[in-house]
Protein backbone atom coordinates (compact mmCIF):
# COMPACT_ATOMS: atom_id res chain seq x y z
CA UNK A 1 0.00 0.00 0.00
CA UNK A 2 1.40 3.36 -1.02
CA UNK A 3 2.14 5.42 2.25
CA UNK A 4 -0.40 8.43 3.02
CA UNK A 5 1.13 11.73 2.77
CA UNK A 6 1.15 13.62 5.90
CA UNK A 7 1.49 17.58 6.91
CA UNK A 8 1.98 18.51 10.63
CA UNK A 9 0.90 22.14 12.05
CA UNK A 10 2.58 23.47 14.54
CA UNK A 11 3.11 26.66 16.34
CA UNK A 12 5.96 26.27 18.69
CA UNK A 13 8.81 23.96 19.55
CA UNK A 14 7.38 20.92 17.45
CA UNK A 15 8.39 17.70 19.98
CA UNK A 16 5.24 16.12 18.51
CA UNK A 17 6.21 16.68 15.11
CA UNK A 18 10.02 15.32 15.80
CA UNK A 19 8.51 12.36 17.17
CA UNK A 20 6.39 11.61 13.93
CA UNK A 21 8.98 11.98 11.06
CA UNK A 22 11.04 9.63 13.69
CA UNK A 23 8.52 7.01 13.49
CA UNK A 24 8.21 7.99 9.66
CA UNK A 25 11.88 6.97 9.24
CA UNK A 26 11.07 3.07 9.65
CA UNK A 27 10.62 1.54 6.24
CA UNK A 28 7.41 -0.16 6.62
CA UNK A 29 5.89 3.10 8.70
CA UNK A 30 2.26 3.68 6.36
CA UNK A 31 2.61 7.38 6.23
CA UNK A 32 5.74 9.83 4.79
CA UNK A 33 5.56 13.16 6.26
CA UNK A 34 5.92 15.36 3.46
CA UNK A 35 5.88 19.45 4.70
CA UNK A 36 5.00 21.25 7.67
CA UNK A 37 2.81 24.17 8.24
CA UNK A 38 3.27 27.09 10.97
CA UNK A 39 1.24 29.84 11.95
CA UNK A 40 4.02 31.52 12.89
CA UNK A 41 7.59 32.15 12.05
CA UNK A 42 8.60 31.63 15.39
CA UNK A 43 7.90 28.29 15.45
CA UNK A 44 11.24 26.55 16.65
CA UNK A 45 9.75 23.53 14.97
CA UNK A 46 10.49 24.81 11.91
CA UNK A 47 13.87 24.90 12.08
CA UNK A 48 13.67 21.30 12.97
CA UNK A 49 11.95 20.94 10.27
CA UNK A 50 13.78 22.13 7.90
CA UNK A 51 16.98 20.77 9.09
CA UNK A 52 15.23 17.43 8.55
CA UNK A 53 14.75 18.26 4.74
CA UNK A 54 10.98 18.84 5.05
CA UNK A 55 9.53 21.70 2.83
CA UNK A 56 7.76 24.38 5.43
CA UNK A 57 5.34 26.64 4.66
CA UNK A 58 4.14 29.75 7.16
CA UNK A 59 0.50 30.76 6.67
CA UNK A 60 -0.31 34.17 9.45
CA UNK A 61 -3.34 35.22 10.12
CA UNK A 62 -2.18 38.65 10.23
CA UNK A 63 -1.41 38.23 6.37
CA UNK A 64 -4.39 37.51 5.73
CA UNK A 65 -8.47 39.46 5.40
CA UNK A 66 -9.49 36.82 7.88
CA UNK A 67 -9.81 33.44 9.51
CA UNK A 68 -11.24 31.98 6.22
CA UNK A 69 -8.79 33.14 3.93
CA UNK A 70 -6.18 31.78 5.97
CA UNK A 71 -7.59 28.31 6.58
CA UNK A 72 -7.83 28.46 2.41
CA UNK A 73 -4.13 29.12 2.55
CA UNK A 74 -3.95 26.13 4.21
CA UNK A 75 -6.03 24.12 2.29
CA UNK A 76 -4.22 25.37 -0.73
CA UNK A 77 -0.54 24.13 0.59
CA UNK A 78 -2.37 20.97 1.35
CA UNK A 79 -3.52 20.63 -2.13
CA UNK A 80 -0.19 21.23 -3.15
CA UNK A 81 1.80 19.09 -1.44
CA UNK A 82 -0.81 16.53 -2.41
CA UNK A 83 -1.91 15.83 0.71
CA UNK A 84 -3.64 13.01 2.48
CA UNK A 85 -3.17 13.23 6.06
CA UNK A 86 -3.26 15.85 8.21
CA UNK A 87 -1.86 16.12 11.96
CA UNK A 88 -1.93 19.19 14.39
CA UNK A 89 0.76 19.11 16.67
CA UNK A 90 0.57 21.97 19.21
CA UNK A 91 -1.07 24.01 16.60
CA UNK A 92 -2.67 27.10 18.44
CA UNK A 93 -5.23 28.22 16.65
CA UNK A 94 -9.19 26.77 16.01
CA UNK A 95 -9.39 25.72 12.45
CA UNK A 96 -12.82 26.86 10.69
CA UNK A 97 -15.39 24.56 10.21
CA UNK A 98 -15.09 24.36 6.52
CA UNK A 99 -11.40 22.88 6.55
CA UNK A 100 -12.72 21.32 9.21
CA UNK A 101 -15.37 19.51 7.59
CA UNK A 102 -13.35 18.61 4.10
CA UNK A 103 -10.50 17.65 6.12
CA UNK A 104 -13.05 14.94 8.23
CA UNK A 105 -11.57 11.54 8.84
CA UNK A 106 -8.01 12.97 7.82
CA UNK A 107 -7.31 15.42 10.25
CA UNK A 108 -5.84 14.46 13.95
CA UNK A 109 -4.98 16.15 16.95
CA UNK A 110 -2.69 15.65 19.74
CA UNK A 111 -3.89 16.92 23.15
CA UNK A 112 -2.22 16.99 26.87
CA UNK A 113 -5.26 15.52 29.16
CA UNK A 114 -7.61 12.50 29.46
CA UNK A 115 -10.07 13.64 26.96
CA UNK A 116 -13.51 14.59 27.28
CA UNK A 117 -11.70 15.76 30.23
CA UNK A 118 -9.71 18.44 30.62
CA UNK A 119 -9.85 20.52 26.74
CA UNK A 120 -8.63 23.80 26.62
CA UNK A 121 -5.69 25.14 27.87
CA UNK A 122 -3.32 24.98 30.55
CA UNK A 123 -4.24 21.00 30.99
CA UNK A 124 -1.54 20.17 33.76
CA UNK A 125 -2.48 23.04 36.06
CA UNK A 126 -6.12 22.55 36.26
CA UNK A 127 -5.41 18.56 37.08
CA UNK A 128 -3.27 19.27 39.64
CA UNK A 129 -6.20 22.08 40.63
CA UNK A 130 -8.57 19.42 40.84
CA UNK A 131 -6.54 16.67 42.64
CA UNK A 132 -7.21 14.09 40.19
CA UNK A 133 -4.70 10.82 40.38
CA UNK A 134 -4.52 10.19 36.93
CA UNK A 135 -3.50 12.09 33.78
CA UNK A 136 -2.47 11.57 29.93
CA UNK A 137 -2.74 12.82 26.44
CA UNK A 138 -5.30 12.06 23.52
CA UNK A 139 -5.03 11.54 20.05
CA UNK A 140 -8.50 12.59 18.14
CA UNK A 141 -9.87 13.24 15.18
CA UNK A 142 -10.52 16.76 14.85
CA UNK A 143 -13.89 17.86 14.10
CA UNK A 144 -14.97 21.96 14.54
CA UNK A 145 -15.28 21.69 18.42
CA UNK A 146 -12.28 22.70 20.35
CA UNK A 147 -10.94 19.18 21.41
CA UNK A 148 -13.97 17.20 20.31
CA UNK A 149 -14.01 14.69 17.57
CA UNK A 150 -13.56 10.60 17.91
CA UNK A 151 -10.52 9.71 20.18
CA UNK A 152 -8.27 7.58 18.40
CA UNK A 153 -6.06 6.51 21.43
CA UNK A 154 -5.38 7.90 25.00
CA UNK A 155 -2.36 6.87 27.31
CA UNK A 156 -2.21 7.55 31.10
CA UNK A 157 0.25 8.64 33.41
CA UNK A 158 0.00 8.87 37.33
CA UNK A 159 -0.27 12.52 39.02
CA UNK A 160 2.39 12.08 41.71
CA UNK A 161 2.89 14.03 45.32
CA UNK A 162 4.36 17.01 44.79
CA UNK A 163 3.87 17.01 41.41
CA UNK A 164 4.40 20.55 39.60
CA UNK A 165 2.90 21.74 36.53
CA UNK A 166 6.42 21.72 34.72
CA UNK A 167 7.29 17.63 35.95
CA UNK A 168 2.99 16.67 35.09
CA UNK A 169 4.18 17.91 31.89
CA UNK A 170 7.26 16.21 31.16
CA UNK A 171 5.60 12.76 31.83
CA UNK A 172 2.81 13.48 29.80
CA UNK A 173 5.01 14.17 26.44
CA UNK A 174 6.95 10.85 27.08
CA UNK A 175 3.39 9.31 26.17
CA UNK A 176 2.73 11.71 23.61
CA UNK A 177 5.76 11.17 21.66
CA UNK A 178 4.61 7.20 21.67
CA UNK A 179 1.09 7.86 21.01
CA UNK A 180 0.66 10.26 18.17
CA UNK A 181 2.79 7.88 15.78
CA UNK A 182 0.88 4.65 16.73
CA UNK A 183 -2.42 6.56 16.55
CA UNK A 184 -1.13 8.17 12.80
CA UNK A 185 -0.28 4.76 11.78
CA UNK A 186 -3.34 2.92 12.75
CA UNK A 187 -5.46 5.46 11.04
CA UNK A 188 -3.29 5.67 7.72
CA UNK A 189 -3.32 1.56 7.68
CA UNK A 190 -7.41 2.68 7.59
CA UNK A 191 -7.84 0.58 10.91
CA UNK A 192 -9.71 3.12 12.52
CA UNK A 193 -11.78 5.78 11.02
CA UNK A 194 -14.59 8.49 12.58
CA UNK A 195 -17.13 5.78 13.55
CA UNK A 196 -14.07 3.74 15.33
CA UNK A 197 -12.28 0.67 14.73
CA UNK A 198 -13.06 -0.72 10.96
CA UNK A 199 -13.28 -4.57 10.06
C1 LIG B 1 1.79 19.23 23.44
O1 LIG B 1 1.65 19.05 24.82
C2 LIG B 1 0.50 18.92 22.74
O2 LIG B 1 -0.22 17.89 23.33
C3 LIG B 1 -0.25 20.22 22.88
O3 LIG B 1 0.72 21.22 22.74
C4 LIG B 1 1.99 20.70 23.10
C5 LIG B 1 2.87 20.88 21.90
O4 LIG B 1 4.19 20.50 22.15
N1 LIG B 1 -1.33 20.28 21.94
P1 LIG B 1 5.18 20.30 20.95
O5 LIG B 1 5.16 21.57 20.11
O6 LIG B 1 4.71 19.10 20.16
O7 LIG B 1 6.52 20.07 21.58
Amino acid sequence: MAKKRVAILISGRGSNMAALIAAARAPDYPAEIVGVIANTPKAAGLETARAEGLRTAIVRLKDHADKAAADAAIEAQLEAWNIDLVCLAGFMRLLGPELCQRWQGRILNIHPALLPAFPGLDTHERVLAAGVTEHGCTVHFVTAGMDEGPIIGQAKVPVLAGDTPESLAARVLVEEHRLYPACLARVARGEIGMAGPTG
